[in-house]
């Protein structure tokens, strides 16, 4: 990132602070906060002020029963003393995203100061993509920076139709995107093999794309999570009241022979630990996971799987990670996700690269206390997704518009 250019400039800069809130709204993880720090701190430290936006949540789909934005839930104001701290900065709040009072408090901040934004998504236009709306947000600053890597595959006002506004010397990708790119770059162009990619989660339709593309160079893949049994069901298995989606039976199948014929060893758990109830205080059995009995679901990868699966990583050189393996919310059914974690710091500990993505696999990491022993968190979900898809993300793209 260049910041020799930015002296007494403002700054707006397009972060992901959209991080889990419990019910006191009280941040449960910082991640996205800690990460976007860098580039907030390099935009500082060359004698500019800093202009923050992000999201948080989607409060236009849940608007009080009059209509209205419920602010006391989905205000940023709630990050704000947590970002003062982490920062080491004041940072003054603007109750508007855009108009007059976003306005004014721009426009009177100095060099080193920084202002937060309201929620951009309290403006209608945000997920629009809106032009005025973009306009107006770039009309508070000389300079825009998109470090919002986790929004990066949403078209909207504040992560793409603002880029437009900026001319190509006055824009550019933030440290946190940048690290993001590299990192998946490692594992998408000529990775130390054997690449092994863990993919866990409940259904097989968010994850289709990635396989097919996965497929292509990874040389193994290990299923977990939810999709699972719909896998071992297109194979024949009983998979008792397993989550499955019939619809995607067919292409399971597709999935698995395109596997074999492109030589990618494809690993589905051999045993998991089912359960009478999805509860966390449900009974559980292990069973194969091919015969499941009627009134029992699977709920994680068992004893066996787990074994042989931490075989396999630890054997490779690069290591990829997206949706955890089981239902690690309920203890029960937590140690899949928790001993592949493990197993995943184990051979990182021994040379591998390591690069886990999605909120629920970044939590599972965080909760075991292996964050400092993986190589590389990615802050994005779906937008992760996507760039290790192939596609290009409007974020990124928005630079060279
Ligand atoms: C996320 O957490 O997925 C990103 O912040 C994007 O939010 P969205 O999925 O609501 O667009
Ligand atoms: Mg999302």
């Amino acid at each position: 990132m260049k910041t020799d250019q930015l002296k007494d400039k403002k700054v707006l800069i397009r972060v992901d602070f959209n991080v889990p809130l419990d019910n006191n709204h009280a941040i449960t993880d910082d991640t996205r906060i800690t990460k976007a720090l860098p580039t907030i701190k390099a935009v500082l430290d060359a004698g500019a002020s800093v202009i923050l936006m992000s999201h948080l949540g989607r409060p236009q789909k849940k608007l009080n029963d009059d209509g209205s934005i419920n602010v006391e839930k989905f205000t940023l104001m709630h990050i704000v003393s947590h970002l003062s701290e982490s920062l080491g900065n004041d940072v003054k709040f603007s109750p508007d995203t855009i108009g007059p009072k976003a306005f004014d408090l721009s426009l009177s901040l100095q060099p080193g100061e920084v202002l937060l934004l309201e929620n951009t998504r309290f403006e209608k236009g945000e997920t629009k993509g809106d032009e005025d709306m973009a306009a107006m947000l770039a009309k508070l600053a000389d300079y825009y920076i998109n470090d919002a890597f986790g929004t990066a595959h949403r078209k909207h006002a504040s992560t793409y139709t603002v880029a437009k506004y900026f001319d190509k010397e006055n824009k550019q990708l933030g440290l946190l995107i940048q690290n993001e790119i590299s990192s998946a770059d490692r594992v998408l162009n000529s990775p130390k093999r054997p690449l092994v990619s863990i993919l866990g989660g409940a259904k097989v339709s968010d994850k289709i794309q990635l396989i097919e593309k996965l497929l292509d160079f990874t040389d193994y893949l290990l299923i977990g999570g939810g999709m699972t049994y719909t896998f071992i069901k297109a194979q024949g298995g009983e998979i008792g009241n397993s989550l499955f989606e019939i619809e995607h039976i067919d292409l399971a199948n597709e999935l698995l022979a395109k596997a074999k014929a492109q030589n990618v060893e494809i690993l589905l758990p051999e045993d998991s630990v089912c359960a009478d109830n999805f509860a966390a205080d449900a009974n559980s059995k292990v069973c194969p996971s091919n015969e499941i009995p009627d009134g029992w679901m699977g709920l994680d990868i068992g004893p066996a799987a787990i074994k042989k699966y931490s075989e396999v990583i630890k054997k490779s050189q690069s290591i990829l990670w997206n949706g955890p393996l089981g239902v690690f919310e309920f203890e029960k059914f937590s140690n899949g996700t928790f001993d592949i974690a493990k197993a995943v710091a184990d051979a990182t500990d021994g040379g591998a690269f390591s690069l886990i993505g999605g909120g629920d696999s970044v939590s599972a990491i965080n909760k075991a206390g292996l964050d400092e022993r993986v190589s590389f968190i990615s802050t994005g979900g779906g937008a992760m997704l996507e760039h290790l898809e192939g596609k290009i993300l409007p974020g990124i793209k928005a630079m060279d518009l």
